[in-house]
């Protein structure tokens, strides 16, 4: 078993007068999870291993400047897109006073923070995922620059997937580039329930660059929370098979991955999409997020497939939008149907065409 990796270290802390001023900035992206997590234990430990794709142009832009604070305790503004906004604030502010054992350094800044996201704002994309691994990606590089440590890129990516993890789950996917899986399974060496780790070796080419048109169905604000659907599993029925079923697919989409085969990709993503909803479906009390429209897409992607027999397969994330998930060699084709036959059910937001990504950037 893998066991925690211990972080807490009072010595990462300025003394005396030496605390700096800077800037530095970081990208980091969204992730889209083929076996889904839903359900925890304390703390932010996932009820079963999940995996996901790393996106590309669904990122958080992070910029953070730092100076001693005048109060002797941690201070930060944080602006989103351009404007102060006192919700990412609070929730900022909570999160690195919760880091403070690992990083004591935090609560001798200023921290001014400018954020902006490369989805359109309230379009229904989790931006929790690139919101929360950017801030690990900034932190843990103040601690490799101020203090000199996590000079190993495996230690550095390690040590962010962790901290990312305690801000938000699925975030910690989002530290690697292409596929990603976090939570231990004894299949996979390596795997963590306080980190991801990346799968890519041995992926079969057509996987690679899979592709991922991110269709915006409804642009309202999510009706429940991840903490609180999370939450709700502990009292569903059904969920120690859904835990079981979810190992078995990581399983089963595993060996897909690395042979290639499309078929058994498409039956997993979706039977986790559809799971994934049956359980908040089934939850006291119930919710559903699917619209009308999301049922109108994939009844026309069951058809689209069924007239065409292309390898195009969806998935969901907490939220109505649907990710259709297809090989890029039928890029052409998959526009063509999306402009044809999807555009009536998507919001005036449209789609995204994302592509597994390579994983955050350092900018400044
Ligand atoms: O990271 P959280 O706590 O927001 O949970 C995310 C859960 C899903 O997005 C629905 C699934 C997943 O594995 O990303």
């Amino acid at each position: 078993m893998n066991s925690e990796p211990h972080y807490l270290n009072a010595d990462l802390k300025f003394s005396g007068i030496d605390i700096p001023f800077g800037k530095m900035a970081w990208r980091s992206p969204s992730n889209i999870a083929l076996v889904k997590y839903w359900g925890k234990k304390p703390v932010q430990i996932p009820q079963n291993p999940s995996i996901s794709f790393t996106l590309s142009k669904s990122y958080s832009e992070t910029e953070v400047s730092y100076s001693p604070a005048d109060s002797g305790a941690l201070e930060m503004e944080f602006y989103f897109d351009g404007k102060r906004n006192l919700t990412f604030e609070a929730k900022t502010i909570k999160f690195f006073k919760s880091l403070s054992g690992i990083f004591p350094f935090v609560n001798q800044l200023k921290f001014v923070v400018r954020s902006k996201n490369t989805f359109p704002h309230s379009a229904g994309i989790a931006s929790s995922a690139s919101g929360m691994s950017v801030l690990a990606m900034v932190l843990c590089d103040m601690e490799r620059q101020f203090f000199g440590t996590l000079q190993e890129e495996a230690d550095f990516r390690r040590k962010a997937s962790y901290i990312a993890r305690l801000g938000s789950g699925s975030a910690c996917r989002s530290v690697y580039g292409g596929l990603v899986v976090w939570g231990e399974d004894e299949s996979v060496p390596g795997t963590s329930d306080y980190y991801g780790f990346p799968v890519n070796e041995g992926i079969h080419e057509i996987f690679i660059n899979y592709q991922d048109a991110i269709l915006l169905v409804d642009a309202g604000e999510k009706k429940v929370s991840s903490r609180v659907g999370h939450g709700l599993m502990n009292g569903n029925p059904f969920a120690f098979e859904r835990f079981n079923q979810a190992r078995n697919n990581l399983t089963i989409l595993l060996h897909a991955l690395r042979t290639g085969d499309t078929e058994t990709f498409m039956r997993i993503t979706e039977t986790e999409a559809l799971t994934l909803h049956a359980m908040m479906m089934t939850s006291q009390p119930y919710f559903l997020l699917m619209k009308p429209n999301t049922l109108q897409i994939i009844d026309r992607i069951f058809a689209f497939r069924e007239k065409t027999g292309l390898p195009a397969s969806f998935t969901l994330d907490a939220g109505p939008n649907v990710h259709l998930l297809y090989p890029k060699a039928i890029k052409g084709e998959m526009k063509h149907f999306i402009d044809t036959d999807l555009l009536p059910f998507l919001s005036p937001k449209g789609y995204i065409e994302d592509e597994v990504g390579k994983g955050p950037e350092k900018i400044l």
